[in-house]
């Protein structure tokens, strides 16, 4: 098809070609000067990202999946206990990642569309006088509702209660486009992917962590090699890695870090506030509704939309790929076939975002919702027009 992909899924998202030409250059020697250059580069600007001073970067070749794994094995033991809040796809995948290594986890179940209950983790943690739980896990953004959670209100929860507990947080599908803050929210480790915010093709597991999580590794039991951070972070202090690193990525990475540097990280958020206000304003005047329900909790990098009972999302998204080009996330889990998602982060602006609700609004109406062609692209182009 002429013309570029609407890649409108909550990531990966299109790469800018800013990026892809950093990534277009002959492969270097992963042990030489210049490799090490890259690599402080991206450690450092990736702190920036994180907004961390005092925290450590680590990366793998890998994925957010991996990203869970080396979250999870390098801070704890098989039979510690965990906190988890389960409220979508993701979240219940980094439970079960902690289940995998026998960990025991004590789930707070909460319905998809809403985010953790910062005053259900205190009550569970006030429970735990003698401090069995080890870990409180939570994401970020859980991709799989467009429901973004408070972690500043858990970390005050968590802090009322003076639980050691340490704080593993998901933030895959909010990391450089929506605010986190590893050092003043008291997280203990972050992680996420390149795929997303970062505007990066996937590839990549990369964690930020705390003094106190790089000391909670020391006594962690679970198995590890390729996940175990130690050999990364000594011989990153050389400039080198224990492995065959992603070099082309780390290209890739040191671009994109400069181009969020260029455009302001504040500037970065806002611009994703404003896009996803707009495409929330879009998909309320075509008489949708949205699933994540507390106004407070919306996420900036995608809206999940709910289709009235008797449509199928899967096949508006099939016929939207095969007639446009246009790819919108599908509803998974426990809203499979009811609920489409389209992404709006990374490199996006209002045209993209327009092009985007303009493809929805059409495979709506084919698929025989009842909607009036060009509503939501009033709603959204209204708001963004005085709204600058
Ligand atoms: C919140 C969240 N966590 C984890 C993952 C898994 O990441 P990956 O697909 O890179 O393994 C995703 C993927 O979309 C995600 O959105």
């Amino acid at each position: 098809m002429p013309g570029r992909p609407y890649l409108q899924i909550p990531g990966p998202t299109l790469v800018p070609e800013r990026i892809v030409r950093a990534m277009s250059q002959p492969v270097i020697d992963h042990r030489g000067p210049k490799f090490a250059a890259l690599v402080e580069a991206c450690l450092e600007g990736l702190k920036g990202v994180f907004q961390t001073a005092r925290g450590h970067i680590v990366l793998y070749p890998g994925s957010g999946t991996g990203a869970w794994e080396a979250a999870i094995v390098n801070t704890l033991s098989p039979g510690d206990r965990v906190l988890a809040v389960v409220n979508g796809h993701f979240s219940t995948g980094f439970a079960r990642t902690a289940e995998a290594y026998g960990i025991e986890v004590d789930k707070i179940e909460v319905d998809y569309g809403a985010g953790a209950p910062a005053g259900e983790i205190e009550r569970r943690l006030r429970a735990d006088g003698g401090h069995q739980l080890s870990a409180v896990l939570v994401v970020h953004n859980e991709t799989s509702t467009g429901v973004t959670s408070n972690v500043a209100a858990v970390r005050t929860a968590m802090d009322r209660v003076k639980h050691p507990a340490l704080l593993l947080v998901d933030t895959v599908s909010s990391l450089a486009s929506i605010d986190f803050r590893l050092d003043e929210w008291g997280v203990d480790v972050a992680l996420t992917g390149p795929q997303k915010g970062l505007m990066l093709p996937p590839g990549m597991a990369i964690l930020a962590i705390s003094e106190k999580a790089l000391g909670a590794s020391d006594k962690a039991r679970c198995p590890r090699a390729y996940w175990d951070w130690k050999p990364v972070i000594e011989r990153n202090r050389r400039g080198e890695y224990p492995y065959t690193p992603a070099t082309v990525l780390l290209f890739g990475l040191e671009e994109a870090l400069k181009m969020l540097n260029e455009e302001g990280l504040q500037n970065v958020f806002a611009r994703h506030a404003r896009l996803a206000e707009a495409c929330r304003r879009a998909v309320r005047a075509l008489g949708l509704e949205i699933l994540c329900r507390n106004p407070a909790e919306h996420s900036n990098t995608l809206t999940a939309v709910v289709l009235p009972p008797g449509f199928d999302s899967d096949e508006l998204i099939r016929r939207a790929y095969r007639r446009l080009e246009l790819s919108l996330g599908v509803g998974l889990g426990a809203v499979k076939g009811k609920v489409f998602r389209i992404g709006h982060l990374g490199s996006l602006n209002e045209l993209d975002l327009l092009g985007g609700l303009a493809g929805v609004e059409m495979m709506l109406k084919a698929v025989g919702v009842p909607v009036k062609l060009g509503a939501g692209l009033a709603a959204a182009q209204e708001f963004l027009l005085t709204k600058p």
